[in-house]
């Protein structure tokens, strides 16, 4: 599968950097390929396990589990700089409920073994030109490896301002074996989710948004 993602050096300011070092020790849990992903021993409690995959810088993220403390929330990311800021976050509003993995999500959900209640996919990278749509994130193989790791019952929804992408997007879950839509095309917006910083840029685009939520069966 291509990478969805392109890795940029040289980026992190210094708060980030600093909270990457002293916090990633407290908050993030190792990638270790073909290891089973202990929720209850890594959060130290039961509660449903909320993934969400792409966080950015974090800030939805830390609204929701502030909000929802009886959930535990996984974030999967690459880019360091937001792991640093998530950290902070973390250390800042005094959550308890957020855990990190550094790494590729598909690398992740291939190869280490857990169930999660939900996923949170909240903008993934665009790839707004033809010749890089390969790159998109949610698409058949992914789409597959989501619906296995979703509980049944459990709830995968995402949001995207590119409307080909959400309908490209929403082709894929609906054919991925296990996964119903839960409505009958596009979801209506949930206003329980904080704006990102990604949306925030979209909105001053005057960007729409597209929601999209499937159920596993
Ligand atoms: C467009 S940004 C959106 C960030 C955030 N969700 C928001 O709405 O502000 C997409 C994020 O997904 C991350 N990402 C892309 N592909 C990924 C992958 N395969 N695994 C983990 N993170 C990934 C990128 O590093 C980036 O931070």
């Amino acid at each position: 599968m291509n990478k969805s993602y392109v890795l940029r050096a040289g980026r992190m300011t210094g708060a980030q950097k600093r909270s990457y070092e002293e916090y990633s020790g407290k908050w993030l849990v190792p990638f270790v390929p073909g290891k089973a992903l202990d929720a209850e021993a890594v959060f130290a409690g039961r509660g449903p396990l909320c993934v969400e995959i792409g966080f950015g810088m974090g800030t939805a993220t830390a609204v929701l589990a502030a909000q929802n403390p009886g959930i535990n929330y996984l974030g999967i990311e690459v880019h360091r700089p937001g792991i640093g800021r998530l950290l902070w976050e973390i250390e800042t509003r005094g959550l308890s409920n957020i855990r990190v993995i550094e790494g590729d999500a598909v690398d992740v959900l291939s190869s280490m073994s857990f169930k999660a209640d939900s996923f949170h996919i909240f903008f993934p990278d665009p790839w707004p030109k033809k010749r890089h749509h390969k790159r998109r994130l949610v698409q058949g193989p992914f789409a597959a490896l989501l619906a296995q790791k979703l509980k049944k019952g459990g709830c995968l929804y995402m949001v995207t301002d590119w409307e080909d992408y959400a309908r490209q997007a929403l082709a894929a879950l609906g054919a991925a074996e296990g996964l119903e839509n839960r409505y009958d095309g596009f979801a209506p917006a949930q206003s329980w989710r904080p704006r990102t910083k990604f949306e925030q840029k979209g909105i001053e685009k005057n960007h729409r948004v597209w929601e999209l939520m499937f159920e596993r069966g």
